[in-house]
């Protein structure tokens, strides 16, 4: 009983049963007001089950004891049971709010990335143009997140960070934090989204400052520093491709890439077409212009999300699958 209380308590590191070690630095007004409540309802509930019991046997049915008549009120103890919560739960509202402020208000000059929810992935939009599917944050510094979604209504959250909002199509979100230590953590969805919720996860890394710079220069550089084919690989990994459209052969949301290119495909027009560079730039583009038959018109277009270049890489690297 006791180790169980104490695992519940502080290990030292912040972690606790409940709650992940605290790694920004919002986390410790979250913690503290989970914490809080946590003490206030376990000290309530004992004290309440005692009472309970102890009445129970004090008071119950004996043989030669008389029922009293019931007392209809006891002004004092009413007034002490009232006024006692409503200070609790004042008291509560006031170190919640507190904290609540602290998340709601980022401070002056934050460092924005964009990140856009669509099914199934994330995508983060760096303040040079660049765009990948991991968060990279440099530590120690406000760093806000403007969020909105491609298609339905995703929740953007980082269990370590304790911060979590909605992201929802047509409509700018936010949220702000700073990394207390540089390493990497887990960014789930939150928000039942369909087939592959479960999956839409990413990674959120934090930098030293100075290596935070040489990474996004050195990751914004792609398509110069790697052959088309290569760079056409990782954009299939972080834009989102990767979630329906496998390259080993195996059904998805979208048709297999091993094989595609050079192929012909059955349209739902009934038509068919030869899958060339011009049909693949129109897939990419314009999604539901000439949909494979057996899939559904589900994928979003991503015009004005590719560049140019970046269609040629990922056509580059159809064409490795299908050799
Ligand atoms: Cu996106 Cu669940």
């Amino acid at each position: 009983m006791m180790r169980a209380l104490l695992l519940l308590a502080a290990d030292g590191t912040g972690a606790t049963v409940w709650l992940p070690e605290p790694a920004s630095n919002l986390a410790e007004g979250v913690d503290f007001n989970w914490n809080l409540v946590f003490w206030i309802s376990t000290f309530f509930f004992a004290l309440i089950t005692f009472l309970l019991v102890f009445f129970v046997l004090r008071y119950r049915a004996r043989p030669g004891r008389e029922q009293e008549p019931s007392t209809t009120h006891n002004t004092p103890l009413e007034v002490l049971w009232s006024v006692i919560p409503t200070l609790i739960v004042i008291g509560l509202f006031w170190s919640g709010y507190r904290a609540y402020l602290d998340m709601a208000v980022p401070p002056q000059n934050t460092y924005e990335i964009l990140v856009t929810g669509q099914k199934w992935n994330w995508e983060f939009t760096y303040p040079n143009g660049y765009v990948d599917a991991e968060l990279h944050v440099p530590v120690d510094t406000p760093v806000e997140l403007v969020m909105t979604s491609e298609d339905v209504i995703h929740s953007f959250y980082v269990p370590d960070f304790r911060v979590k909002r909605d992201v929802i199509p047509g409509r700018y979100t936010k949220l702000w934090f700073s990394a207390l230590d540089v390493g990497e953590h887990d960014v789930f969805c939150t928000e039942y989204c369909g087939t592959s919720h479960w999956d839409m996860l990413a990674k959120l890394i934090v930098h030293e400052r100075a290596d935070y710079d040489a990474w996004l220069e050195e990751a914004s550089d792609f398509l110069n520093r790697m052959a088309p084919a290569e760079a056409g690989e990782l954009l299939y990994n972080v834009r989102g491709c990767k979630q329906c459209h496998s390259v080993d052969g195996s059904a998805g949301t979208g048709p297999t890439f091993l094989g595609l290119f050079g192929s012909q495909e059955a349209l739902t027009s009934g038509e068919s077409v030869l899958v060339e560079e011009n049909y693949i730039r129109e897939s990419i583009l314009n999604p539901q212009a000439r949909v494979t038959a057996g899939y559904d018109p589900v994928m979003p277009t991503y015009q004005g999300r590719l560049k140019d270049e970046e269609i040629t890489a990922i056509i580059e690297y159809l064409k490795t699958l299908s050799e």
